[in-house]
């Protein structure tokens, strides 16, 4: 899409889109702007039904309840709780490596960074791992749907959300329920106990944390990863680096996330008419704010196309700007710094397999590989 935007960065930095009905923007200021703006930009931005506690969920609300969810979750995720979780996390990224030293392809995906993240939050939850092939077929349904869609496919891809939803709210019903019991050390047990001002959260306001953290934690963090050994392995240069130099690790990873950013874009929805940027917004116009692009803004970043592994400074906008700002930002980037070290160690020589074909993932929202086929 980097082409795509770069034209539209120089030619039409906001412009609408008649077959999707939508705005979309693609310059930093203006994207940066858009989703820190909560005044003019709202993130209740669908009609969420009332028992939808996923598009009730924190991402979706304005102030001032998100502030108040926001306190309360906010709790489970400060660095001190991130940092007593990194031993389990190395852990479980040397059991799904040990798993791949006996193969002769890898396929990294499938290998390594999509259980990964999945392990990481079933167990950050307190929830069996025995069901994590439910966990990821909920969050790829969750994530379904492409703005290109007929009418047809919308209906049905609503059914399917409706039903996954049903089915999530069943299984973390029963799980809190049981929790509430048998309090631990778990984010469910944490969020049981939390309070702000008196008030508790509600059993449905769990749920759809739980949801949430799902969704938004894995894919993207399986991304993350995955773009990071891709180009890597496509920058011969930067790989080399790097082995020379661990302590690299932190900025490339930040590299990757500006340079392929998991997230390409995130919408509002225009609170009340307004002109911007030159152009006359309407109550209730969707806008795609193109994180993706911001991020390649080159008034920003010299030579933005380029990956540099030690660039400095690096004020992409990958987790988002503003209230929203991602809250598993230090648990991605310390996923990804584990993930990449154990397996640079582990595969120092590691390169592209002619095996089978290198597949993206066909979205706007979501940038990353469906496989990345992998010689050791
Ligand atoms: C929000 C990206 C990993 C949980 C966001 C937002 C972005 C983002 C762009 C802002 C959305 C908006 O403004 O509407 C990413 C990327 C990740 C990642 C690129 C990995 C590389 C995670 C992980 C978790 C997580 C690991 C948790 C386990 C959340 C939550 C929010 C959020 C709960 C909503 C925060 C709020 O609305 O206040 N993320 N995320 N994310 N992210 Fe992440």
């Amino acid at each position: 899409p980097f082409e795509w935007y770069k034209q539209k960065r120089e030619n039409e930095p906001i412009y609408f889109d008649e077959k999707s009905g939508q705005w979309n923007a693609f310059l930093y200021d203006d994207v940066s702007y858009i989703l820190s703006n909560y005044e003019q930009f709202s993130s209740a931005r669908y009609q969420a039904e009332e028992r939808d506690p996923f598009g009730n969920s924190l991402l979706f609300i304005d102030p001032p309840k998100h502030k108040q969810m926001r306190d309360l979750v906010n709790k489970s995720f400060t660095p001190k709780v991130m940092r007593s979780w990194e031993p389990r996390i190395e852990y479980i990224s040397d059991t799904l490596i040990e798993d791949m030293i006996e193969k002769t392809t890898i396929e990294l995906v499938n290998d390594f960074s999509m259980p990964l993240p999945v392990i990481v939050i079933a167990n950050m939850l307190g929830v069996p791992t025995e069901e994590l092939h439910l966990f990821k077929k909920w969050s790829d349904q969750m994530v379904e749907g492409d703005y290109n869609a007929s009418e047809e496919e919308i209906k049905i891809t609503r059914e399917k959300y409706v039903n996954t939803m049903k089915e999530l709210f069943h299984y973390f019903s029963e799980i809190i329920n049981h929790k509430k019991n048998h309090l631990q050390e778990d984010i469910i047990s944490i969020l049981l106990q939390a309070e702000v001002d008196g008030k508790k959260v509600s059993d449905e306001e769990l749920i759809g944390f739980c949801i949430l953290l799902l969704v938004a934690g894995n894919e993207t963090t399986t991304n993350l990863i995955t773009n990071a050994v891709y180009t890597l392995l496509d920058e011969q240069d930067s790989f080399y680096k790097l082995k020379q130099n661990l302590q690299l690790l932190p900025s490339a990873i930040e590299e990757v996330l500006r340079h392929r950013s998991p997230i390409q874009s995130m919408n509002r929805k225009v609170k009340k008419d307004m002109e911007f940027r030159g152009v006359q917004l309407k109550e209730g116009d969707l806008i795609n704010a193109f994180i993706g692009s911001a991020n390649r803004d080159e008034s920003k970043f010299l030579q933005a196309d380029q990956f540099m592994i030690d660039r400095d400074p690096n004020h992409h906008i990958a987790f988002g700007s503003g209230i929203h700002f991602c809250l598993g930002a230090p648990l991605a980037r310390m996923e990804a710094r584990i993930a990449l070290k154990k397996l640079i160690e582990s595969f120092p020589n590691m390169h592209f397999s002619d095996d089978m074909e290198i597949q993206p993932i066909n979205s706007m929202v979501v940038y990353g590989l469906k496989k990345l086929p992998i010689q050791k």
